[in-house]
């Protein structure tokens, strides 16, 4: 176990490191990388000695190196380069969720975080009654769970897009099944506002930050294979997906079955974003955690 004082030394290296960060140049000029790049094509799943997570968007970057094939050292300015080049993640979104997902890090104030990292159960972000992965109870949180991810799959039998009504019932049958076989079942509002926001995620970088219409065979390629299915025809949105479109999503999917969240929540347009603010301890300490830079992005 390290000290508290190479922690501290760590905490001083990364705020040494930060500060030469250019927010501005960072912040400026993302989105998705060119036609051309062959990122998009160059598709390799993890060999021995890199790692993965519960998250099948970060799995799919890693493995089109997006962001490190090794699933190693995490940085902020990493995730929203590479973020933004694969899938048109917004900065506000990334900076978000990745100051959420430092706290899962042994030592969450240097700044970088392991994909790995992120299958500690129930904090910050990792939960029950995921789409594709099994409960922690019954073992391995974070590995594609195909037998979860069928009981989804069965609610777009006939389609060939998904629909917010859909997603919502979907969404609510991994609830139910968790509900009655996990006797450690747990899921308030953090759960129910991180799934639903899981949900709006495959969709929007499947499609677009509005429609709510990805093509199915994309979705798979995305929780099956952790492939961007550029092959397939699919691109990256054009517009960039932001916590405020993934947040109205999250509203439409909790308007499409209001009865479906624990007792007493109500879900509003800034629910989701409210939720990362909460999870880190307050807005002050994203801010600290992430350098500053949740500021910058309007957190
Ligand atoms: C730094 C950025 C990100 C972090 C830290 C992160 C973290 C996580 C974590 C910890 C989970 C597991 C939650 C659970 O228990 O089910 C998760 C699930 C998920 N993430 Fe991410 N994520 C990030 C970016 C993305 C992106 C860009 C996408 C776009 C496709 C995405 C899509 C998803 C989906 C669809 C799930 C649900 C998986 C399931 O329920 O089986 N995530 N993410
Ligand atoms: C982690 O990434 C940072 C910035 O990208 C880099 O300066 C550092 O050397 C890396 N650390 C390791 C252990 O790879
Ligand atoms: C919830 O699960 C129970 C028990 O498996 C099942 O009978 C019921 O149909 C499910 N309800 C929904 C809405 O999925
Ligand atoms: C943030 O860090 C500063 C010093 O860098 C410290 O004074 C302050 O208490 C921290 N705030 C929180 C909320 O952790």
């Amino acid at each position: 176990m390290r000290s508290s004082l190479t922690t501290l030394a760590y905490a001083l290296l990364a705020n040494a490191v930060n500060g030469q960060l250019d927010i501005g140049s960072l912040l400026s000029g993302l989105g998705p990388a060119p036609a051309d790049d062959p990122r998009w094509t160059d598709f390799h799943p993890p060999g021995t000695g890199d790692v993965r997570s519960p998250c099948p968007g970060l799995n799919a970057l890693a493995n089109h190196g997006f962001i490190h094939h090794d699933g190693k050292n995490m940085t902020l300015p990493h995730l929203i380069e590479g973020l933004a080049a694969g899938m048109n993640m917004g900065a506000d979104f990334t900076v978000a969720i990745s100051g959420a997902g430092l706290l899962s890090s042994p030592d969450p104030f240097a700044g970088a975080f392991d994909l790995n990292d992120l299958d500690m159960h129930n904090f910050p972000i990792e939960h029950d009654a995921s789409l594709s992965r099994q409960d922690a109870y019954f073992g391995n949180d974070y590995s594609f769970y195909n037998d979860n991810w069928q009981q989804v799959l069965n609610f777009y039998d006939g389609k060939t897009t998904t629909d917010v009504p859909t997603a919502s019932r979907a969404k609510y049958a991994r609830v139910n099944d968790s509900m009655t076989i996990n006797p450690t079942f747990t899921y308030g509002t953090r759960e129910a506002i991180f799934s639903y926001g899981e949900t709006a995620l495959y969709i929007q970088s499947m499609s677009d930050p509005a429609s709510g219409m990805a093509q199915i065979d994309y979705v798979r390629s995305l929780f099956e294979q952790e492939k961007l299915p550029f092959e397939l025809g699919w691109r990256p949105s054009a517009a960039p997906i932001t916590l405020q479109s993934l947040g109205n999503m999250v509203f439409e999917l909790f308007l499409a079955n209001p009865q479906n969240v624990p007792e007493g929540l109500t879900i509003t347009a800034n629910s989701y974003k409210d939720a990362f603010e909460a999870v880190a301890g307050g807005s002050n300490i994203l801010a600290n955690l992430t350098d500053g830079l949740s500021t910058s992005v309007g957190l």
